[in-house]
């Protein structure tokens, strides 16, 4: 617990501020949560699925979800990778966070290392914590890609996992298809060399909050052991629906033992599968999307203000999230900033001291609003 997230604390010093202050006069940037309506079809089809009286469909099903649920999942995939899957590929999860715990838990031993880079999403220690692994952290380059060095020298005989994460959460930033195929060099390498089996987990939430066209490959186009943990979360904004899944590549190792180690973990960890009218309502909006320009338009006038008052910051191209260089320790400033009233997460809370995290996933109005203290804040400096 004392470890526990800054975010979190960010959020609850939040809390605290609205109380004093009134909640139109704090600006909280600090939690990653969807602010824009799901799409059309998703209520269409959240009305059909609450008018239907089709008997079973709010019981229980197979570990791995519904079969039509995963066979339009492994559609789309199919379309849009290189891969051929089928609804056996994919299981579905409570979100991209259950995804993540149940591959964990099926394929850790105790003792065997995960690498995760920095800057990172700082629940993946927690779930690394969580299966018995241990948690090995990526140094990263000056644009947020991680240091090929750096993850040389951490694969070793004990590596079991590489968590990757794009677009990035903290930074927003999307890795190039040069930068996941050096990673994936390095784990076949490394699988060769120690004879082993290292699953290269790509944890995509954001593969569709992306502004810049930028392709994202498909890891399992790239390594055969690579595996997706995702979810709907971000890109349909129904985080709090807990509808996420797993798809697996046609050529993983010892694929039908995986899928039944999923499927156990599954149902052991207490998941049993993904709640049923969350299943029912991502398969009918399957190529259904938020309004992606909504973000796109706060992310370049927040972006454009911020730097003309003499932030640095790398523009990300995905996500909803700024990550700008802190002007002074990331800690002190993020105080700085809470005297203008202004929540945002320290950079130390990703592994990465000197910046901090700005979730722009808030109302125009709290942006607008909270410039004049963003241009106070660095001209104290
Ligand atoms: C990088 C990353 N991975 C996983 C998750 C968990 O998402 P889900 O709601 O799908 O469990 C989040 C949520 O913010 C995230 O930012």
């Amino acid at each position: 617990m004392s470890d526990s997230s800054w975010i979190r604390k960010m959020f609850e010093e939040g809390l605290n501020l609205k109380e004093k202050y009134g909640h139109k006069n704090v600006y909280d940037f600090s939690l990653g949560n969807p602010i824009l309506d799901p799409p059309e079809e998703f209520f269409e089809s959240l009305k059909e699925i609450s008018e239907s009286r089709i008997k079973g469909i709010h019981g229980y099903m197979p570990n791995s979800g519904f079969k039509s649920t995963r066979s339009k999942i492994s559609q789309k995939i199919s379309e849009q990778s290189k891969s051929n899957l089928n609804s056996d590929d994919i299981l579905m999860t409570s979100g991209a966070a259950g995804a993540i715990n149940v591959i964990l838990h099926s394929i850790l031993n105790q003792g065997e290392e995960v690498i995760i880079f920095k800057p990172f999403f700082p629940e993946y220690k927690f779930y690394v914590d969580n299966h018995g692994g241990k948690s090995l952290f990526c140094d990263f380059e000056e644009d947020f890609t991680p240091s090929m060095d750096g993850l040389k020298s951490l694969l070793s005989p004990k590596t079991k996992a590489i968590i990757l994460n794009s677009p990035n959460n903290p930074t927003g930033i999307t890795y190039s298809e040069k930068i996941i195929k050096e990673i994936c060099e390095l784990a076949s390498e490394s699988e060769s060399k120690f004879n082993s089996n290292i699953f290269i987990i790509s944890d995509e939430p954001y593969r569709y909050l992306e502004y810049e066209n930028q392709k994202q490959p498909f890891i399992f186009d790239l390594h055969k052991n690579g595996i997706i943990a995702s979810s709907f979360s971000k890109d349909l904004s129904i985080a709090g629906e807990r509808v996420g899944f797993i798809a697996l590549g046609e050529k993983l190792n010892e694929k039908e033992t995986v899928i039944e180690a999923l499927n156990f973990s599954n149902r052991t960890l207490g998941f049993v599968s993904a709640p049923a009218i969350g299943q029912r309502l991502v398969e009918n909006s399957i190529n259904s999307i938020v309004n992606i320009s909504k973000y796109k338009a706060k992310r370049d006038y927040f972006y454009t203000e911020l730097t003309n008052y003499g932030y640095k910051i790398i523009k990300p191209s995905g996500g909803f999230y700024l990550f700008p260089k802190s002007p002074i320790n990331d800690i002190e400033f993020t105080e700085l900033l809470k005297k203008e009233r202004i929540l945002v997460v320290p950079g130390t809370g990703f592994g990465a001291p000197g910046y901090f995290r700005i979730s722009y996933s808030v109302d125009d109005s709290v942006i607008k609003n909270s410039l004049e203290g963003f241009k106070k804040a660095i001209k104290k400096i």
